[in-house]
């Protein structure tokens, strides 16, 4: 049985190292992909995957479940790749064909969002992703951050750790999300108690939002999510400042159970972009692995993308 330690010189922190022999022993083929994650993280997001794990113990959920949660999410990415492989479309089309198996189902997307968290660590274009916002993040700037679509709650977090907004809001559709961003902050933020706030609701629903007056717009994984990508780009291009932070992350080509817009060429997606009051000023184009962006495109392949944006 191969074990975390025979894949990397790194030391590995105890809860990663015991994530990762869990996984490898439920599911042996993905010891090369969990090798060349090793290689790619840094021990310091090492160290803070560690720390969450940490904290998804405390909040009652044990590493096999953590493992299980990562899993599920291989898994059900897999099956999918099989769908669109075979019928060159996502399986689904509309926020109804997801959200009583995925945004309702309070298990599913608590599993969901713990896995989609251990992936922003270990699958090198998530970690990619997340570098960029890391290092172009202000640092110095007050006002209003607004997160859409929270999810986990890891980058708002860590929005709270690197900047000094005034005031953060996170909106997101599904119970499970508010719950565990709730969570994260009240975790590791504790003394943010009374400057953020976290809505239930589709962010679109958000009228009450003024235009023109957020500082920084994050919206990591949610446009291929929603049936009109296109309006929610306008309207983060009306709620943010002149010369607002935005920061946004999708991906071409890459189904999963839950995302029903499909983007086949980055050309595609930026396009839709810069029709919407927004304008790419750092873009982030990650082919598949061991591809070139042609060769992802060509091939039908999953393309991550990141993006800072500004105001047009
Ligand atoms: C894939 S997760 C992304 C989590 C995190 N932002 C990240 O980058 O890893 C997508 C999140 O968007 C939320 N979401 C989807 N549609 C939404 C909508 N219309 N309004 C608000 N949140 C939405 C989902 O519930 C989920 O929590």
């Amino acid at each position: 049985m191969t074990s975390a330690a025979d894949l990397t010189q790194k030391t590995l922190p105890d809860n990663v190292s015991t994530l990762i022999d869990i996984i490898l022993d439920e599911n042996p083929m993905h010891k090369s992909f969990i090798t060349k994650a090793l290689d790619h993280v840094t021990d310091e997001e090492i160290d803070i995957l560690d720390r969450y794990l940490e904290f998804c113990q405390s909040k009652g959920q044990n590493l096999p479940y953590m493992a299980d949660s990562y899993l599920t999410i291989v898994g059900d990415t897999f099956r999918e790749q099989l769908y669109f492989m075979k019928h060159k479309e996502y399986r689904h089309k509309s926020y109804a064909d997801v959200a009583g198996h995925v945004y309702d189902d309070k298990d599913y997307m608590n599993k969901y969002m713990y896995g989609l968290a251990i992936t922003s660590f270990l699958w090198p274009n998530h970690l990619d992703m997340g570098r960029l916002f890391v290092e172009t993040a202000p640092r110095d700037r007050g006002g209003k951050y607004l997160d859409i679509g929270p999810g986990h709650g890891y980058y708002l977090m860590k929005a709270m750790e690197l900047g000094s907004f005034d005031h953060f809001l996170g909106i997101d559709i599904s119970p499970a999300s508010i719950e565990q961003t709730g969570a994260i902050l009240e975790h590791f933020k504790p003394e943010f108690k009374d400057k953020y706030e976290l809505r239930l609701m589709d962010f679109l629903e958000a009228k009450e939002l003024e235009a023109g007056t957020y500082d920084a717009i994050i919206m990591g994984e949610v446009l291929e999510h929603v049936e009109q990508p296109d309006v929610f780009l306008k309207r983060i291009a009306e709620l943010a400042k002149d010369d607002a932070y935005i920061y946004v992350t999708t991906c071409i080509n890459a189904p999963a159970v839950d995302h029903i817009f499909l983007w086949r060429s980055t050309d595609e997606l930026e396009k839709m972009i810069e029709g919407t009051g927004l304008k790419i000023k750092t873009p982030l184009r990650l082919p598949y692995e061991g591809k070139t962006l042609e060769e992802s495109q060509a091939a039908e392949l999953s393309i991550n993308v990141a993006y800072v944006l500004e105001k047009v």
